[in-house]
């Protein structure tokens, strides 16, 4: 708590240098957190950890189904975004019409170095497809203040869930489908649903029951950005890069860099 406080104040300096040490800006300027969707009869899925390699197939089953979904991608949680097959992954999601949403570089569970955490991935995005994300969904959903503050410095909001299908916490594919058949039966205005894409069964069973499930219950399948009532997903775009799986090397060395 002792060391949230002091990066709390530490943030709020640079932030006041950073306004030319005008005092204008209120001290706690935080980032909207969403865990909900807005439309009617929309549902967003949501995909983390990725890009991994059931992400072609999860936005397959979107496809067909004449959806979209919405993928958080880490820089280097079980490869490194800068790796040719997580790239291919990343421009693929983006072409098929997929939001892409920050996850932070590595999934830290700690607050520590989190300005770059956010940054390197943001980074990547813009330089494999050219989109600055405006949304940020924080690891295992864990937010404060801080994380607020920073995001918001960084023109971000949060998003968080309504349906959680608990897929990284072991739940099993009956479980999963549960989840969404018990919260369809409740015929939801709409539903914000967190699943992960580094599981074959989420991708090959309980996404597939989901879509089919959702449809034929008369929801839209769109992206966190649409159902939030068609908020902008990006900051801002521009013409991607050709960035080299070894400018990730160098990247790695940056957090041992004192500053
Ligand atoms: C902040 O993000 C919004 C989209 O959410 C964008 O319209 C706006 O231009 C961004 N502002 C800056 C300074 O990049
Ligand atoms: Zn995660």
């Amino acid at each position: 708590m002792k060391t949230f406080t002091t990066l709390l104040a530490l943030f709020s300096a640079v932030g006041a240098l950073a306004a030319g040490g005008a005092t204008s800006q209120p001290r706690a300027s935080l980032a909207t957190v969403y865990y909900s969707c807005v439309n009617n009869k929309e549902a967003a899925l949501t995909f983390d950890d990725g890009p991994y390699v059931w992400l072609y197939d999860i936005s397959k089953f979107l496809v067909a189904a004449g959806g979209k979904g919405t993928f958080c991608f880490n820089g280097n949680n079980w490869a490194c975004i800068y790796d040719t097959a997580s790239q291919n992954r990343v421009k693929y999601a983006h072409a098929h019409g997929h939001q892409l949403v920050s996850h932070t570089w590595s999934h830290p569970l700690s607050f520590d170095q989190i300005h770059n955490e956010m940054w390197r991935i943001e980074q990547a995005l813009e330089r494999i497809v050219g989109v600055s994300p405006a949304f940020l969904r924080p690891p295992y959903g864990n937010y404060n203040n801080l994380v607020r503050q920073v995001a918001k410095q960084r023109n971000q909001s949060i998003i968080m869930w309504d349906l959680d299908t608990g897929d990284s916490l072991g739940a099993s594919v009956a479980h999963s489908e549960k989840v969404y058949s018990d919260a369809v039966a409740k015929n939801p205005r709409n539903i914000l649903a967190l699943n992960h894409e580094t599981y074959s069964s989420t991708a090959e069973t309980i996404v597939p029951y989901a879509i089919k499930l959702l449809k034929s219950k008369g929801y839209q399948l769109v992206t966190v950005a649409e159902c939030l009532g068609g908020l902008a997903p990006y900051q801002w775009t521009a013409a991607p890069q050709t960035p080299s799986s070894f400018e990730s090397n160098a990247l790695i060395w940056i957090p041992w860099i004192p500053i």
